[in-house]
């Protein structure tokens, strides 16, 4: 479903990422685990169409994505829920989630909202709230459920779990086993190996901008735990 070749991205003359090829399948969860700096951020935001790359390619679904903007990716069917959980502060919770489908037809609004209120009955009870307001593990799971309101085919998060308390990280975990089982296909970052680790099928190491390892959960575990201490 998605191929990434030989991808290079730069900030002026800092090469973040460089020579990184990764692959997932549909239905796939593919983890990207990496200290701070290993490139992950970069990586998930070429994907997205935030950054260009500087060389190497991009294809989801069988289409070279790299003459499509940023809008078009999340329109294919690209969610992406960034780092920092990132929300519009003085926008309400509804609109927030909402902002994730704004192509959308309101019959497809509505059914993606009853949908996420049923994953989250948080978002019901404070739909009208600004989103600023929120807890931060109530941030994430607003950014989250804007990413899943367009009902994505793919689904980029990066670093879902970052700064979480476990109860949040639980509930998080929760909602990504729903997308799951609904068949979404996931490419998540995190630098928190442990409650990642079960979630995904296979994952990749990254450091210095580059796949050191890549394998199945039991065949990185080890590596990807060692470097969560780097
Ligand atoms: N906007 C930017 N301008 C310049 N350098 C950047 C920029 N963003 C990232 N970098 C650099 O690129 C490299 C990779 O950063 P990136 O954010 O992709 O890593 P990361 O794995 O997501 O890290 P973290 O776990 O801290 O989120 C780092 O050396 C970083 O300093
Ligand atoms: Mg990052």
């Amino acid at each position: 479903m998605l191929a990434v070749k030989d991808l290079e991205v730069r900030y002026g003359g800092i090469t973040a990422i460089s020579g990184v090829s990764i692959d997932v399948a549909e239905g796939e969860t593919v983890l990207l685990i990496g200290a701070n700096g290993a490139g992950k951020s970069s990586l998930i935001n070429a994907i997205i169409g935030l950054v260009q790359a500087s060389h190497g390619s991009v294809r989801f679904a069988g289409r070279d994505l790299s003459a499509v903007s940023c809008d078009g990716r999340a329109r294919a069917g690209i969610g992406y829920s960034p780092e920092g959980r990132r929300v519009f502060p003085t926008m309400s919770v509804a609109d927030n989630v909402l902002s994730g489908a704004c192509w959308h037809g309101g019959a497809s609004q509505r059914q993606a909202w009853a949908w996420l209120c049923g994953i989250f009955p948080i978002l019901k009870e404070r739909a009208s709230q600004p989103a600023g307001q929120l807890s931060g593990g109530q941030q994430q799971i607003v950014a989250l459920a804007r990413a899943m309101s367009s009902f994505p085919k793919l689904l980029l998060l990066d670093e879902p779990f970052l700064g979480l308390a476990p109860v949040w990280i639980a509930q998080i975990s929760e909602a990504i086993r729903h997308m799951q089982q609904r068949g979404t296909t996931i490419l998540m970052t995190e630098q928190m190996a442990r409650p990642a680790l079960k979630l995904a099928t296979r994952g990749y190491v990254m450091r210095g901008g580059e796949v050191r390892r890549s394998g199945t959960v039991a065949e990185i575990r080890d590596v990807a735990l060692a470097e969560e201490y780097l």
